[in-house]
């Protein structure tokens, strides 16, 4: 089985998601000004790996910064959850990470500087195990959603590349309904641009033994209204607290199309993806990307003219009306969301 991120000690070793499925590479990274380059350029990518990957980046920085003032070490610790927490601004997990990371510094910032260093490993080493629990119980949860003969629609890739590794989110529910012995397969949609789900859903759930069908994103609505899609489930970026859900570019438009034709739209993903802090969807920041991933397929072979004005969003937000249920590690969460989501964070 493939490792998506993996803590080496001395360097963060990630799975290259932008080489699958045609080569398996596992480059490392051995300072965080270089993991931090990781995430921006979706080396690795999915909020909770992103999330994990700079916690993994934030030990590292703290292994590599020389110097025995305190005062010294903790200003450029903080230096680099900065330059972390710049890299891609809507998973929210990546912030909710980093300010883990920066609370274990400060709880032991009286100690000393190799104390310190210690607890920041142990710390990002604890979400990487949490990570891998957490979404086997939520793949659990879900998976009691599902019927035998289900056939899923995902967008973009929320499996265990998304993910530490393991079960991912949505793809994990669909990897518990399978093991659970019902049967299930999944159509997954190619997701442009940057096509998460032609490159790395069919690469995970062919390795799974998941029956997985390919179609391009604009082929959902019709696979929907000829009956071929029962339920639709994918992971989520960040949720605001009245369940407004930002997803990869292209959620929404399912959202609408599962809604058209009277399918159950699931979302799943662990508490830490809900923000309790933004009251509503129009508050999450969306990111916006390069041009060129959409003027060229994979930064190869050019398919617009030169010079085209370019939009390129890299998340959408349904609205939580369009939303059935929220799979998380805690249980299954149904509208009104405001009510639900907050019993569920306790
Ligand atoms: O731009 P990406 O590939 O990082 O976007 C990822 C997604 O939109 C996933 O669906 C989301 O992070 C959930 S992953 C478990």
């Amino acid at each position: 089985m493939f490792k998506t991120v993996e803590w080496r000690g001395d360097a963060v070793r990630l799975i290259d998601q932008g080489k699958l499925p045609l080569e398996e590479e596992y480059p490392e990274f051995t300072t965080y000004e270089q993991v931090a380059s990781a995430i921006k350029r979706m080396v690795v990518r999915g909020a909770p790996a992103i999330g994990v990957t700079a916690a993994m980046g934030a030990a590292l920085a703290a292994k590599n910064i020389k110097t025995d003032d305190k005062d010294v070490f903790l200003t450029e610790f903080n230096l680099a959850l900065k330059t972390l927490a710049e890299t891609r601004p809507t998973a929210v997990n990546l912030f909710w990470a980093i300010e883990r990371m920066r609370g274990v510094a400060a709880a032991h910032s009286a100690g000393s500087i190799a104390a310190i260093r210690q607890k920041l490993e142990e710390e990002a080493l604890a979400i990487y195990e949490q990570d891998l629990a957490i979404n086997k119980t939520m793949g659990e949860n879900g998976a009691l959603l599902f019927d035998d003969g289900d056939t899923a629609l995902t967008h973009c890739n929320a499996g265990a590349l998304a993910t530490a590794g393991g079960y991912g989110t949505a793809l994990g529910v669909i990897k518990a309904v399978h093991l659970s012995g019902k049967k299930i397969s999944v159509f997954a949609d190619e997701t442009r641009p940057w096509l998460q789900g032609a490159r790395l859903t069919t690469w995970e759930m062919m390795k799974e033994g998941i029956p997985v069908t390919l179609i391009s994103d604009n082929m959902s609505g019709h696979c929907m209204k000829k009956g071929m899609i029962t339920k639709v489930i994918v992971g989520a970026d960040r949720i605001a607290a009245n369940g407004d859900a930002a997803n990869k570019i292209g959620t929404y438009t399912v959202a609408v199309l599962a809604r058209r034709h009277n399918i159950p739209f699931f979302v799943a993903a662990p508490m830490s993806t809900i923000d309790f802090n933004v009251t509503t969807g129009e508050d999450i920041p969306i990111e916006e990307r390069n041009p060129n991933e959409v003027t060229h397929i994979m930064g190869h072979q050019q398919i617009a003219p030169d010079g085209v004005n370019v939009f390129n969003p890299a998340f959408d937000v349904t609205p939580n009306e369009l939303v059935t249920a929220i799979i998380t590690e805690k249980g299954v969460a149904y509208p009104p969301f405001t009510e639900t989501l907050k019993k569920m964070k306790g």
